[in-house]
């Protein structure tokens, strides 16, 4: 059996429609995933924002934060910690460790999802099947995956945090869209086009889509 012994899901006393009720809206996670410097945390953060000035209850779980706290790499959790803790539990950028990463966020998005709230996250989770498992997880409807497109060449040419100049000297090895694959959507329900239009644009075509497709009104 895949699943560990004695441990039971205990039911909330507070339901997931009764939160829904209170909110005036339902739960869902909004999946942004794209190349680094696509733009996938500046329009969650704009959509937020718009949720949030009407009236929304919304949350952005992004890939840079997390990985300052639930997904620690190992250099962080070496200090405090030890070596051999910070080996088994802090995530790199390996396929597994990215794996690791988007499992847990994935995990952490449906609790959020239960909790009500119109959960937005921004990782690049670049591998296909690591999405899908997540969407396995939520029921019908609940996942919206939102394809941030954006051409190699221009998130290159943006490179905010210096990265592609590391990753392109040598520095960083296993970046994405360098020497490491990013393997873009099949099915998802929403594609931008990051090359052409600015973020203010894309988070008005998200909340014009969430209201279209009833998510939120
Ligand atoms: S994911 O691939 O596991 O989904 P995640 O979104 O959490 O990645 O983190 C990506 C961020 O980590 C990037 O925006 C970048 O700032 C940083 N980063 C550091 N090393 C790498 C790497 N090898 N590949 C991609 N991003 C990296």
């Amino acid at each position: 059996m895949a699943h560990d012994t004695n441990v039971h899901w205990h039911e909330h006393s507070v339901s997931r429609e009764e939160r829904e009720q209170l909110n005036k809206h339902k739960g869902c996670v909004i999946w942004f995933t794209g190349l680094s410097a696509c733009g996938k945390s500046t329009v969650a953060n704009l959509v937020d924002h718009k949720l949030h000035k009407m009236g929304l209850h919304s949350f952005v779980l992004d890939g840079d934060n997390v990985r300052m706290g639930l997904n620690a790499g190992p250099g962080m959790l070496k200090e405090k910690h030890g070596e051999e803790f910070s080996k088994r539990f802090g995530l790199g950028f390996s396929a597994q460790d990215r794996e690791e990463n988007i499992r847990r966020i994935g995990a952490v998005a449906k609790l959020f999802c239960e909790a009500g709230l119109v959960t937005l996250t921004a990782f690049i989770s670049p591998y296909r099947r690591d999405r899908d498992a997540v969407r396995a997880t939520m029921r019908d409807g609940d996942f919206v995956e939102i394809f941030v497109d954006a051409p190699i060449e221009v998130c290159e040419a943006r490179d905010p945090k210096g990265l592609y100049k590391k990753a392109r000297a040598g520095e960083i090895k296993g970046f994405t869209g360098i020497d490491d694959p990013y393997e873009a959507p099949l099915k998802a329900e929403l594609r931008l086009d990051a090359g052409a239009k600015d973020a203010e644009a894309l988070a008005d075509e998200v909340i014009a889509w969430l209201k279209k497709m009833g998510k939120i009104s």
